[in-house]
């Protein structure tokens, strides 16, 4: 019998293995963490991620045949296959520091592996790693056998946030690394057979092991390149009276183009594009590649461009100071349905009004006080260290508040930022915030989600990204 044991219950381990368990009744699936609150809150009724659709297929097979647990080594030592889904976050020290990717966690976990292994192992990378990582988890493995057979395996994960568990039910692809001989294709025939219990066979694909760990890099490059390139025409739509939304459905009618990922926004965000851009751009500098590093870089700085551009619209509207000036910020997480901010373009938004002596509130339906003073007063890149593994809390940021409602937050406002796309935040009662709010009443648009005309109708001055500007914002024009 396939016994499956996954490293890490995190954002991709505990959606993936749940899936597996549903879709692979007669599989054991037990996910393990070092993070004891982490696992406690997997066994249960509050989950430790919002992610639609996710409850339910939790509840259908914990304790049948998906278990979670703290007891790394005894379910590392019984798996067949083990699945490697720490976190790989960006260096903050050291060689490489703010580019190359940190495999500390991902080190640690191939050393235990060998450690308690007692009969052969394939070993599957899902992180998110550097091209070659295999390589280097191989030689660690091989060089603490004691006679065990290891393949290693690349199968990165491509679901997206907020749509996890639709992504996972149905995948574009599921892509499966390994090496070219005969125990290398059987491992990887053995995965195969996992997901071939819900997912069509031309949807898997093989290839070798460089080719998938660097397909997941690229794919996430391409991903965030398409929002830089919409979001480098907003800017130029500002300054014409063009209309993004109208530009990039007419670019993305070409067939070859496509309609997804060319909304304009504040900035992407999210755990996953920066990191992986960054350690695309360091493995190319550290191939020779400085022209290659070059390009990519590009994606990651306009996405900076669009955040500061975002602030200097705000301040420079409001007469060049937000000073003293209570600002409501709807919408903390990176994107909508998920309470995941890693990266969101909030934190830089509010850092930026921050900057400026703003007084701000926030509200984002599943987002803590306490997760967003952490954002806002950790440094660059601290956060993707996971909680339990970080020296000390840092100190709470005063200027800010946390409410549990959009009213409450705009209430004797001057400006009102949309910074998550909730559906919530499209029928709210704007009337009712206006009359509420200091006058000249301001809304920045972030995500393009309200209806411009009608808020100018109440009497907002209104900023959407990429829109034709109000005669205010023409008057007071933003220098990023
Ligand atoms: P996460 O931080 O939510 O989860 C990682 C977990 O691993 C944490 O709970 C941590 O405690 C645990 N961990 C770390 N070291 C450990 C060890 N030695 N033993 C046991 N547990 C350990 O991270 P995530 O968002 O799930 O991402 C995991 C990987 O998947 C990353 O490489 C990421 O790039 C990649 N990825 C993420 C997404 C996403 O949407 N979040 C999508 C695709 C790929
Ligand atoms: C991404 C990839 O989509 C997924 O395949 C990979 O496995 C992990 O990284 P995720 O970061 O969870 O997933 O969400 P995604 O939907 O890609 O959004 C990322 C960011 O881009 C969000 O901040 C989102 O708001 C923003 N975005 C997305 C835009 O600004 N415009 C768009 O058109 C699409």
């Amino acid at each position: 019998m396939v016994k499956i044991c996954c490293i890490g219950a995190g954002y991709v381990g505990g959606p993936t293995m749940a899936v597996i368990a549903l879709k692979c009744p007669a599989i054991e699936v037990v996910v393990v963490d070092i993070s004891k609150p982490r696992i406690e809150a997997w066994n249960s009724d509050q989950l430790p991620i919002y992610e639609p659709g996710l409850d339910d297929v939790v509840k259908q097979c914990r304790g049948r045949n998906l278990f979670f647990s703290t007891d790394v080594e005894k379910h590392v030592a019984e798996a067949n296959i083990i699945f490697v889904s720490v976190n790989t976050p960006t260096k903050t020290r050291g060689l490489g520091a703010g580019k190359a990717a940190d495999l500390t966690y991902w080190e640690s976990a191939a050393r235990m592996i060998a450690d308690v292994s007692k009969s052969d192992k394939i070993v599957v990378e899902k992180s998110t790693v550097p091209v070659k990582t295999a390589e280097a988890i191989e030689k660690i493995l091989t060089h603490n056998s004691k006679g065990i057979n290891y393949q290693i395996l690349s199968n990165p994960e491509f679901l997206a946030e907020g749509t996890a568990i639709e992504d996972l039910f149905k995948p574009d692809r599921v892509l499966i690394g390994g090496r070219e001989t005969p125990e290398g294709r059987k491992a990887v025939q053995a995965l195969k057979d996992v997901y071939a219990h819900w997912v069509p066979e031309d949807r898997i694909l093989t290839t070798n092991l460089w080719s998938a760990e660097l397909s997941k890099l690229a794919a996430n490059a391409f991903l965030a390149q398409r929002i830089s390139s919409v979001n480098a025409i907003s800017a130029l739509c500002e300054a014409t009276g063009a209309n993004v939304s109208e530009v990039a459905y007419a670019v993305g009618k070409d067939s070859r183009i496509g309609p997804k990922f060319l909304n304009a926004s504040v900035g992407f965000g999210g755990s996953c594009f920066q990191k992986d851009i960054l350690n695309l751009v360091y493995i190319c500098e550290c191939n020779g590649l400085p022209e290659v590093a070059n390009y990519w870089k590009q994606v990651i700085k306009i996405n900076d461009y669009q955040k500061s551009r975002f602030v200097n619209r705000v301040v420079s509207s409001m007469f060049n100071t937000v000073a003293g000036k209570k600002i409501a910020v709807l919408g903390f997480a990176f994107k909508k349905d998920t309470g995941d901010t890693r990266e969101t373009p909030a934190i830089d938004v509010c850092k930026g009004l921050l900057g400026d002596k703003a007084q701000i509130s926030i509200y984002d339906p599943q987002v803590t006080e306490d997760q967003i003073q952490r954002d806002l007063a950790m440094n660059k890149f601290d956060w993707d260290h996971p909680m339990h593994l970080q020296p000390t809390s840092p100190s709470a940021v005063k200027q800010v508040s946390m409410v549990w409602d959009a009213y409450e937050a705009t209430k004797d406002a001057h400006g009102l930022c949309i910074l998550t796309e909730w559906d919530e935040f499209k029928t709210l009662d704007y009337q009712k915030i206006f009359d509420n709010m200091q006058k000249p009443a301001f809304v920045f648009d972030g995500r393009n989600i309200v209806d411009s005309e009608k808020l100018r109708e109440i009497g907002f001055i209104v900023y959407s990204i990429g829109k034709p500007l109000d005669a205010w914002l023409k008057d007071m024009p933003a220098v990023a």
